[in-house]
């Protein structure tokens, strides 16, 4: 392995649907090192997607300080208690930074055995800045998902873009940083890892902003070795169900006593989710795995402590 970054010129993207080792959950980690491009919601809504179509589902927050992820399942357990509803609720754990890398790794291990042996699919949020933690869960992805704004102050981490001619000019900090992990992985007989970049919250108008993206994104794509989902839009729906734990996969038509009652714009906004878990070409749920219903409470085993 050499320190010096080589972009893939063959990249070893997956381009068929991946296979499910047997008993053995499916492991996506949601990450980018830009703070605020829609991770923890992309975790939450992606988990509460796969748990509709009735697999069993780990969700585990290494952004354990800021806890977006742990407060929103949180909130949803408050809120099925509060009304008296059901609902289905992942197998949740937050693991704490400490700064010592040892201990970090047996934590983070201790949180992801019971997940990948008792579920079907893990999804692990993670902060956006580089820490061990967020790197250590990179090694450990079968898919890779990297929400980006719209943005190319976003798209600045994974490349230097020539201004006139908007080509790309290198990678840059987080694709170097994939790039690492991936060889890691591979060192370690790791199956390649499957990175998906998705666009997040595109503009309804045709900007020349978002054209550019487009552009610039496809061209980094082949140059650095991702594959491309259309993703979500800019929609209050994605934030403002946070208090209550809930997404717009939860609202029904009429209300059926879950959250406001589903809109034709909900509907629209539930498909771009669906589209999004359907590009990601996950395995299907493995029918052989242990039946254990999740226990959420019990599985927390690192809230966040004040200070
Ligand atoms: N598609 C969207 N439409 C509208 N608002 C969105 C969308 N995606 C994310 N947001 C909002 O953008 C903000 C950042 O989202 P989020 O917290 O999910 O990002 P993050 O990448 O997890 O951030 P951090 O790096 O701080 O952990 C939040 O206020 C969230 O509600
Ligand atoms: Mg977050």
């Amino acid at each position: 392995m050499t320190d010096t970054f080589q972009p893939a010129v063959n990249p070893s993207i997956v381009q068929v649907q991946s296979v499910r080792e047997p008993g053995r959950a499916h492991v996506l980690v949601i990450g980018n090192e830009k703070g605020g491009s829609g991770k923890s919601t992309t975790a939450l809504h992606i988990a509460v997607s796969l748990m509709s179509d009735r697999a069993k589902v780990a969700t585990i927050d290494l952004d354990a300080r800021q806890g977006t992820l742990t407060r929103y399942i949180e909130n949803r357990a408050a809120y099925l208690r509060r009304k008296g509803v059901e609902l289905a609720m992942p197998m949740h754990a937050a693991v704490m930074a400490s700064g010592d890398s040892a201990d970090e790794k047996a934590r983070f291990e201790a949180a992801l055995e019971p997940a990948v042996l008792g579920t079907d699919f893990v999804v692990i949020d993670t902060p956006g800045s580089d820490t061990h933690l967020s790197r250590l869960a990179h090694t450990w992805a079968d898919t890779l998902l990297t929400p980006l704004n719209d943005s190319f102050i976003d798209l600045d981490l994974l490349a230097r873009i020539d201004p006139e001619t908007l080509k790309v000019v290198r990678p840059s900090v987080y694709a170097e940083a994939v790039w690492k992990q991936r060889q890691i992985r591979s060192m370690q007989g790791a199956r390649p890892v499957d990175w998906i970049v998705m666009r997040n919250r595109l503009s309804s108008l045709a900007a020349r902003n978002k054209r550019d993206m487009g552009t610039v994104i496809a061209a980094l794509a082949k140059r650095i070795g991702f594959r491309v989902a259309a993703g979500l839009s800019e929609r209050v729906i994605y934030r403002e169900l946070f208090l209550n734990g809930l997404t717009l996969l939860d609202l029904k038509r009429g209300g059926g006593g879950i959250g406001p009652s589903l809109t034709m714009s909900h509907v629209a906004a539930r498909q771009e989710v669906r589209d999004l878990v359907a590009a990601l070409n996950l395995p299907p749920p493995d029918a052989a795995a242990p039946s254990a219903v999740p226990e959420t409470a019990a599985a927390t085993p690192d809230r966040p402590t004040a200070g």
